[in-house]
């Protein structure tokens, strides 16, 4: 019998590891990455576990100060992007996914106290819909970083934060030590590496101008 979602785990990871490694292709990966996550919509919220979020929690905790410009990227149904407008009540958030009918589950599950704070865009990781320096904090869980629109639009002195909650065993999941450099040679300059539940994540500081 085909295991369709072991197959969709080992999708999402080859799609991780040719983005990381040859940005120019992920336009190849895109519409069948759009489209399984598509397809997950339903069910995503039902999967999470409720230590799914402890790395991202704990890269948080690391933050110095609140972020008020804050960008949730391959936010999925919302989870990530909620959590910090629960967390920051002065923050302003915003969730982009590729996946409409993520994003359609995310608006579902934002509460109205919070959707003054709380935005959504369709749009893709690789080309983000933002100016240079629009945030203090870009946060990513469970997401395919794409370094270069990461260190675009983070502010001078902001932070980036990836976490994965189920470390090695995520299906999208790049090693903290394969980030680090990449991170390094586009501006960030300061680290935390923290491990929580069942995974792990990165918060990083990019150099502030003099
Ligand atoms: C594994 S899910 C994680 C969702 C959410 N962050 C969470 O942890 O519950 C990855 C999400 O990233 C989105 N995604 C993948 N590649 C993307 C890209 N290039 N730009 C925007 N979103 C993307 C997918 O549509 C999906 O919703």
């Amino acid at each position: 019998m085909i295991d369709r979602v072991a197959i969709g785990r080992r999708f999402a990871r080859l799609a991780t590891d040719v983005a990381v490694r040859s940005p120019l292709l992920w336009r190849l990966f895109r519409p069948f990455v759009r489209r399984q996550f598509d397809a997950l919509a339903p069910v995503w919220d039902s999967m999470r576990m409720e230590d799914t979020f402890a790395p991202y929690e704990a890269a948080l905790d690391a933050l110095d100060e609140a972020p008020e410009r804050v960008l949730d990227v391959g936010t999925g149904t919302g989870a990530g992007a909620l959590t910090l407008a629960r967390r920051f009540p002065a923050a302003k958030i915003v969730g982009v996914d590729l996946a409409g009918r993520m994003l359609e589950q995310a608006r579902r599950n934002t509460p109205p106290e919070l959707s003054r704070r709380v935005s959504y865009q369709q749009a893709d990781a690789s080309a983000l819909p933002f100016p240079d320096g629009s945030f203090d904090l870009v946060a990513h869980a469970n997401m395919i970083p794409f370094f270069d629109e990461v260190a675009r639009v983070v502010a001078p002195g902001g932070h980036a934060l990836f976490a994965f909650s189920s470390g090695a065993e995520t299906p999208i999941y790049v090693p903290l030590a394969r980030l680090r450099p990449e991170l390094e040679r586009r501006g960030f300059t300061e680290f935390a590496e923290v491990d929580a539940g069942r995974g792990e994540a990165l918060l990083a500081r990019k150099q502030q101008t003099a």
